[in-house]
């Protein structure tokens, strides 16, 4: 599938902040065709009008999206396939990390309904259109936290164990790795390559959200942490170079190779993940 001229098309999750916002920079710099989904509109607005300014790329379009709410993701997607457009990149990127357990209206915990269920669901919607792209690739940004989860199929929103919220996080961020790694053997052979990275640690928005000790630690050492442009390096690099066009299933950082942790090459657990995020997606 063509775009009307020589130019990308590539979707960015969470593109008004941090990482994404940067990527989003970047991407446009080199002249792709940009789709940023963003939750708030005036915050969209704001980096679709600076990314513009500053790129002279005019090529960039804003869609609103809750990520945690399957309908939004669903509405975002049909809205996306009903314009007859390309889609060579996909960059998972939108990511919170609480310190309380909250709920989304459907039920499901929210940094896994945002941190993976997003990613799964949003990808699986779309994936028709980025196979009738190829060659295309799906970006999923992850985290080196994901080396401390332990995860639990039966109980993935922390209903039944202590809510602790590093150890959310660092599940999602493994659920990130097991979905990678099983999409890119499913696609294996369709020209669409699937990798997961982790960006540094970046002094950016994240868990700023929450009450208490968390946002004002973050911005304490703040200084110490990686700028976003630099931790937006490893997401860029997947989604535009073209020495890695046939590399899939792999993790990433510092745009260089690197085992993930044992866990998160478990193909059973890759596949009952796969199964169970089907569900809780209502795409069973
Ligand atoms: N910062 C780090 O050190 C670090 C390390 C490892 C991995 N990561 C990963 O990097 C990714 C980007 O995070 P970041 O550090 O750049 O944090 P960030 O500045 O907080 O950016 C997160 C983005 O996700 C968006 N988002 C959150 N919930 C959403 C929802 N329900 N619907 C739609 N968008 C939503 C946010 O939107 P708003 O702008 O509206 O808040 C924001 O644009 C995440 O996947 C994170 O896990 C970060």
């Amino acid at each position: 599938m063509e775009t009307t001229g020589t130019q990308r098309v590539c979707m960015i999750t969470g593109a008004s902040s941090g990482i994404g916002r940067e990527t989003a920079f970047e991407l446009a710099a080199r002249g792709y065709e940009l789709i940023l989904v963003c939750r708030d509109l005036l915050r969209g607005e704001a980096t679709v009008r600076e990314i513009v300014r500053r790129t002279r790329n005019a090529s960039v379009d804003l869609r609103i999206a809750d990520l945690s709410s399957p309908r939004a993701i669903r509405n975002l997607s049909h809205e996306f396939l009903l314009e007859a457009r390309p889609l060579h990149v996909l960059v998972n990127n939108a990511g919170i990390l609480n310190t309380r357990r909250r709920e989304t209206g459907e039920g499901i915990e929210e940094v896994w309904a945002v941190n993976h269920l997003a990613y799964f669901h949003l990808t699986l919607l779309l994936l028709e259109r980025i196979r009738e792209s190829a060659p295309a690739r799906v970006v999923n940004v992850s985290s080196d936290a994901h080396r401390m989860a332990r995860i639990d199929l039966d109980d993935p929103g922390f209903s039944q164990r202590p809510y602790r919220g590093l150890a959310v996080y660092a599940q999602s961020k493994l659920a990130n790795l097991l979905f990678s790694y099983e999409l890119a053997r499913r696609l294996s052979g369709t020209g669409v390559t699937v990798n997961c990275l982790h960006p540094g640690t970046v002094a950016t928005g994240l868990g700023r959200n929450n009450p208490g000790a968390w946002p004002w630690l973050t911005r304490l050492i703040s200084p110490l942490l990686w700028r976003a442009r630099r931790g937006a390096r490893t997401s860029v690099w997947l989604a535009s170079a073209p020495e890695i066009e046939h590399t899939t299933g792999r993790y990433f950082q510092n745009c260089r190779e690197r085992r993930s942790a044992r866990l998160s090459y478990d193909r059973s657990l890759q596949r009952r993940l796969w199964e169970l995020s089907l569900k809780q997606v209502g795409l069973g």
